[in-house]
């Protein structure tokens, strides 16, 4: 089942165009990587998808809905949305800073639903012992367990994770991707990561979206769309990519010379 489709999407920022023709469908129980090099669009697009931005063309169906025409608080029900930089400037604990993610389903005060969900969320991500810290002081690893915490409260249909692991050590990395896998099949919902991890996104994506220059060069299961060939279109470097006991692995070798100008 299909559960958003994103259909010919074109968005700019005052000054220049930035996605143009980007259509894409992500069914229920589906993990989507996208990937592509610094400025390609992918964080536009999430942005597009939470509806922070608006799309100057095309349309963007969640359950068939469009999106600009819910409101807020149902849009916030449906989509939960981890932002790239993650910088806070007011005091506030890890708990309360998780408890907002329960905001779009409140109605006047939290009720002890709420508080479980939330200390069942610290605790499938290991990170209980940090609630009562102001996020503030937290390393930036921890500050990224605690945002993915606060968007899984939340319970969304569509999960949107701009580079959620880029702070993470290996470790974190690998269970905070696990976290995620199980949550997308268990609760039967959708995920969409910008992520530049190819490995990472090799291993835990159904389907990739590589992402160059505002649109979309490839999309498919990850050994279509992961290989050499396109890594060296779309990031300049030479890579191996090789399959070992049905994962994909991909090492870097070297970047391609840039051509000098002039
Ligand atoms: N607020 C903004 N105003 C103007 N231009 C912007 C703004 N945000 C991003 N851009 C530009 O839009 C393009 C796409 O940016 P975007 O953040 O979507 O890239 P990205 O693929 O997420 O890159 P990265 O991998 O570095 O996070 C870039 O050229 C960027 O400079
Ligand atoms: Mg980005």
């Amino acid at each position: 089942m299909v559960t958003l489709i994103v259909k010919d999407v074109a968005f700019g920022y005052a000054s220049a165009p930035v996605l143009a023709g980007v259509s894409l469908e992500v069914g229920t129980k589906e993990i989507v990587a996208v990937l592509g090099p610094n400025g390609a669009g992918k964080s536009t697009l999430l942005k597009c998808i939470d509806r922070i931005l608006h799309p100057q063309h095309g349309s963007i169906l969640l359950d068939g809905e469009e999106i600009s025409q819910m409101s807020r608080l149902e849009l916030a029900k449906k989509i939960g949305y981890i932002p790239q930089s993650l910088a806070h400037a007011f005091s506030i604990t890890v708990f309360d800073a998780v408890l907002m993610g329960r905001r779009p389903h409140i109605s006047w005060r939290t009720s002890e639903e709420d508080t479980e969900k939330v200390l069942d969320t610290l605790k499938m991500l290991h990170i209980e012992d940090l609630a009562m810290r102001d996020i503030n002081e937290l390393s930036g690893g921890q500050m990224q367990q605690v945002f993915i915490a606060r968007a899984l409260v939340q319970e969304p249909d569509v999960l949107l994770l701009d580079e959620p692991t880029s702070n993470l050590d290996i470790r974190h990395q690998l269970e905070v991707m696990h976290t995620i896998k199980s949550i997308v099949r268990k609760h039967e919902i959708s995920a969409i990561m910008a992520i530049h991890d190819l490995n990472l996104a090799a291993r835990y994506a159904d389907k990739i979206v590589l992402m160059n220059g505002g649109g979309i060069l490839s999309v498919g299961n990850p050994a279509t769309v992961i290989t050499p060939e396109n890594i060296r279109l779309v990031f300049k470097v030479d890579a191996d990519v090789y399959e070992k006991e049905g994962k994909l692995h991909v090492v870097p070798l070297r970047a391609i010379v840039r051509a000098t100008q002039g």
